[in-house]
């Protein structure tokens, strides 16, 4: 005699459910897993306009780029051979120079040599870029009016910051600075400058791809640190978090570049302080393989 069918799929029909139903849980599970990670790793200190906007044919542009990079006539380079005392003489000064190097939040207001200036951004203008893209642009603000535009932009800005959107850790991290969004070096330096990375390139040809645009800008800047330094001159690295449309369209800057830092720069105010800080050591920072 047949066996009734019935009853003998109801068992498999069960397990089908409920393997349908683990799945179904599981997805769900990890669904929602994501999402809290999405809001625990939200980052309010990361400035959303300086996000890549390139939307152009990056392949095409690609390898007009590296025509342009292989057909570059190769020069001779003999850069000066230093012994090994001369060597070790100047590592060590040019350190302890830079080691010097403080961010200062108070400036004085007397006047700077524009030259001086000039050749300080020259210098940061020798920092290598990606394929040699050169992707800067040093807004350097000396008039004071505009100075106290920037300065009015950069204060509303922050104080959101402050009271919004950064959260309460960020706020107790800063206090050691003693700084807060009233920021009165913007009109007291001599010298705004504000660093923008070209995100691409305008070319009468169309666009041009910057690769790593950021980490050549960000490089550029720490030689233009160094340069400062080596003048005399003071400034503190900010971020002007949020500021950078309304400060882009006040130096009407094209939209193809995302303000990365602002350095007010001038001699130090009488009697400044900063922060005790200690850097750490070498064995902290160094490994050697
Ligand atoms: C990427 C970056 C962003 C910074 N942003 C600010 C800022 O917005 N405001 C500020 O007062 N200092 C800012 N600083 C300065 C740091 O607070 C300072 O470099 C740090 O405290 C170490 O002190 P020192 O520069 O005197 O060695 C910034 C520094 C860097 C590198």
């Amino acid at each position: 005699m047949p066996l009734p069918l019935f009853p003998l799929l109801t068992p498999i029909i069960i397990a089908i459910i409920c393997i349908y139903a683990a799945a179904i849980w599981k997805n769900t599970r990890k669904a929602n897993k994501s999402k809290t990670e999405e809001k625990v790793i939200s980052k309010p200190w990361v400035d959303d306009d300086l996000k890549d906007g390139t939307e152009f044919n990056i392949q095409q542009q690609a390898s007009k780029q590296l025509d342009e990079e292989i057909t570059a006539q190769h020069i001779p380079y003999s850069p000066k051979h230093y012994s090994e005392e001369e060597m070790m003489r100047r590592a060590k000064k040019f350190y302890e120079l830079m080691n010097k190097r403080r961010s200062v939040r108070f400036f004085s207001d007397e006047p700077v040599p524009r030259e001086v200036i000039d050749y300080v951004i020259r210098t940061a203008g020798t920092s290598p870029s990606g394929a040699h893209t050169e992707p800067w642009t040093f807004v350097v603000v000396q008039e004071p009016e505009m100075k106290r535009q920037v300065r009015e932009i950069i204060e509303e800005e922050e104080e959101i910051n402050y009271k919004k959107r950064m959260g309460q850790t960020w706020v107790q991290d800063i206090q050691k600075m003693r700084t807060n969004w009233t920021k009165e070096y913007l009109e007291i330096a001599p010298y705004l400058i504000l660093i923008f990375k070209q995100v691409y390139g305008n070319l009468p040809s169309g666009k041009k791809i910057h690769y790593y645009n950021e980490i050549s800008v960000s490089i550029s800047c720490g030689i233009l640190l160094a340069a400062l330094q080596n003048v005399g001159l003071v400034t503190v690295t900010t971020t002007p978090l949020n500021c950078g449309p309304r400060l882009r369209a006040l130096l009407e800057r094209p939209v193809n570049e995302k303000l990365l830092l602002l350095l007010p720069v001038g001699l130090p105010a009488k009697n400044v302080t900063v922060p005790d800080f200690h850097r750490k050591p070498l064995t902290d920072i160094m490994v050697l393989v």
